[in-house]
């Protein structure tokens, strides 16, 4: 499975394009547009939230709600852009709200130097992360197809600025339904109030915060991905998918960055054989991946993500045309969006996961790839 998008932030639409999603596989679009409000949720987000309301529309690759197994194409309309047409219409004159003022941790300046653009909307408007709409829309296929392997990718937020949830974290024991319903998708109540109270003193401040989100996966049988080449690894998949994302500055897979102080008979997961259940592990420091394989276990994958660039207390610049000192520009932006790119990472890694699934079971036709994945769950028993 691949997915490509298209569109700009104040364009009139967002577009993603779904390749090799295996014939027959069931869709709920219901299930896709709830993802697109959880991406929209959350304490510290701006002004644009309470514009949009995205709903993906099938335009291509699904008849009476399965997929057809040719190219899915899914659009979210871009409400924002009624007020934009002047600015951002693809006819000849449209122009104006130009950036010269480039700003500090975004992608405007070295987008302008590679592309020659003396306008950083021309670079803002695709780099912004408006786009991630389309990603968490075309997760949603990829969810569709781990459903029905048994598989289940969840998020919460452990760590915006200064508060943060107490280590080791016992994702088993997590409860799913409070972390839905936390506006900073963290299920410890004391913790998710001090979060917000970061967000409001940030906010205060002119300032912005990022965050730390972990995204974990049960179900998943051993051995997706592959141990043999460096493109089949799948951590590396997983690293460069949630890197992807924007702002994500640092990913990590189980106890990660922790494992280089600890000897190594502290950090391996020991293999036990249970009738019934089969190869067990007692403890879970990999995060459910050994030599670029899934093991069975939980996949227990860790971002970081930077503060928020956009600064209402805005950091100093250069205009790109004038060469002259300037304060970076203010575009309408987040304080903190940790819990909307933890909804986002969610899609990233059901897509590499999806995708482990039709490479490894097939991908044509979707009760072929179930037929493969009962007789590979028979044999390894
Ligand atoms: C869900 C989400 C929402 C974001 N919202 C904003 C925002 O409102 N303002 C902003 O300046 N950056 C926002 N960002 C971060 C920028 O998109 C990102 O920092 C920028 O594109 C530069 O990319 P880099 O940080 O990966 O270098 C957001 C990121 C995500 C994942």
């Amino acid at each position: 499975m691949r997915y490509e998008t298209a569109g700009e932030s104040h364009g009139r639409a967002l577009v993603a394009v779904i390749t090799g999603v295996p014939a027959g596989l069931p869709v709920d679009l219901d299930a896709i547009d709830e993802d697109l409000a959880r991406r929209q949720r959350g304490y510290g987000r701006g002004g644009r939230q309470a514009i949009e309301q995205d709903r993906a529309v099938a335009l291509a690759g699904i008849r009476g709600g399965r997929a057809l197994g040719s190219p899915i194409a899914l659009t979210i309309a871009n409400r924002d852009w009624e007020n934009w047409t002047d600015v951002m219409s693809p006819g000849a004159g449209a122009g104006g709200a130009e950036v010269t003022a480039v700003r500090p941790g975004h992608a405007d300046l070295p987008g302008c130097l590679k592309t020659g653009a003396t306008d950083a909307r021309d670079i803002l408007e695709r780099a912004s992360a408006r786009e991630t709409a389309a990603r968490v829309a075309a997760g949603g296929i990829a969810k569709a197809l781990l459903r029905t392997a048994g598989v289940r990718v969840r998020s919460l937020v452990t760590r915006i600025g200064a508060a943060s949830m107490a280590e080791p974290i016992d994702l088993g024991g997590i409860d799913h339904a409070a972390v839905e319903a936390s506006d900073v998708r963290c299920p410890d109540p004391e913790v998710a109030q001090r979060m917000r109270e970061a967000i409001d003193a940030a906010r205060a401040a002119g300032e912005s915060l990022g965050g730390v989100f972990v995204v974990h996966a049960e179900g998943l049988v051993p051995g997706l991905g592959g141990y043999a080449t460096a493109a089949e690894r799948l951590d590396a998949r997983l690293a460069a998918a949630i890197s992807s994302v924007p702002a994500i500055k640092g990913v990590e897979f189980g106890d990660g960055f922790a494992l280089a102080a600890v000897p190594g008979s502290a950090a391996h997961d020991e293999i036990l054989y249970e009738e019934g259940r089969g190869f067990v592990r007692p403890t879970n420091h990999a995060g459910g991946l050994e030599g670029g394989m899934t093991n069975g276990e939980r996949l227990v994958v860790r971002a970081a993500m930077k503060p928020i660039p956009t600064l209402m207390r805005p950091l100093r610049s250069v205009d790109i045309r004038t060469r002259e000192p300037v304060d970076a520009s203010r575009e309408r932006s987040d304080v903190c969006a940790v819990p909307a790119a933890a909804v986002v990472a969610e899609a990233e890694v059901a897509f590499v996961l999806a995708d482990a699934y039709c490479a490894k079971f097939g991908a044509d036709c979707v009760d072929d790839l179930s037929a493969a994945l009962a007789a590979y769950r028979e044999r390894i028993r």
